[in-house]
Formats: C-alpha cells, sequence, structure tokens
C-alpha cells in the first residue's frame, strides 16, 4: 500500500511501486485534469506539483511521491495558482488546451519561487512546457500578467 495526499485528500493506493504518478491520478484516483502527453518526459502536459514543486507525473513513479501532490483541479484554491487561472482567462491563452494545465501548474511553481520573474526567467522556466498550438505568446503575457497581480497584492 501507498499513502499519498492528493489535493488535500488522504489516498491508500493498492497500486505496483512503478506505476507511473501520473497514471495513478488519471486511472485510479479518477482526476482527468492531468494529461497525458508524451510519456516520456519532453511536453510537460502532465506536470504536477510536489511539495510546491513542478514535477512530470509522466515519469515518477509513485513510490517516489512525496509530500504534498497538487494538481490542476486545486489551483483554483490556490493564492497563486487562481491568480494565475485567471490572467489564462483575461488573455484567452488556451487553444485546444490540452497542455494549458502543466503550463498553469508550471507557472504557478514558477512564480511561488520567483515572484517578480524577468521575462528571460519566464522564457526559461517554461521552456519544458510544449504548445502544439503554439500559443507561447500569450502564455508569456499570461505569466507577466499574473506577476504584475502577484506583485500588486
Ligand atoms: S493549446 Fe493546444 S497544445 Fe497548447
Amino acid at each position: 500500500m501507498i499513502n499519498l495526499t492528493i489535493n488535500g485528500e488522504q489516498h491508500e493506493l493498492d497500486v505496483p511501486d512503478n506505476m507511473p504518478l501520473l497514471w495513478v491520478i488519471r486511472d485510479v484516483v479518477g482526476m482527468k485534469g492531468t494529461k497525458f502527453g508524451c510519456g516520456i518526459a519532453q511536453c510537460g502536459a502532465c506536470m504536477v506539483h510536489m511539495d510546491g514543486a513542478a514535477v512530470l507525473s509522466c515519469v515518477t513513479p509513485v513510490s517516489a511521491a512525496r509530500g504534498e501532490i497538487k494538481t490542476i483541479e486545486a489551483m483554483a484554491d490556490d493564492p497563486v495558482g487562481s491568480k494565475v487561472q485567471q490572467a489564462w482567462l483575461d488573455l484567452g491563452v488556451a487553444q485546444c488546451g490540452f497542455c494549458q494545465g502543466g503550463q498553469i501548474m508550471n507557472a504557478t511553481a514558477l512564480l511561488k519561487k520567483t515572484p517578480k520573474p524577468e521575462t528571460q526567467e519566464i522564457v526559461d522556466g517554461m521552456a519544458g512546457n510544449l504548445c502544439r498550438c503554439g500559443t507561447y505568446n500569450r502564455i508569456l503575457a499570461a505569466v507577466e500578467r499574473a506577476t504584475d497581480e502577484e506583485a500588486s497584492s
């Protein structure tokens, strides 16, 4: 049995140690907001937070998961995540939307670590999140907007 706290809820999981955290979140716990993109740590669609740090859940075995796991479903109640989501809405960032949960998770982790990043720090910090629809300009603008709101609150 593996015990995990996901979005504040305790889960006792009867799963193999090497099962990817992504599978546990989606298929065992049943939260579908975190997406399977590439499965090989190349796209960022599966990003979740582990004790506040963004991790790629597709290549994280559940046995390596530690602390508080948070997914996109928890961001509406997160002080920084909710600002990031609002900025995404204000600027209409999403196109197909598939990558955007991971983008928001990474942007939120970035702003928690660096509340007022330089533009290049945002570009570098978000480089691991691919968007096949090419929404990168809007993503950058939205992170900067959330940064401004973060700084002014
Ligand atoms: S919005 Fe379609 S992949 Fe990013």
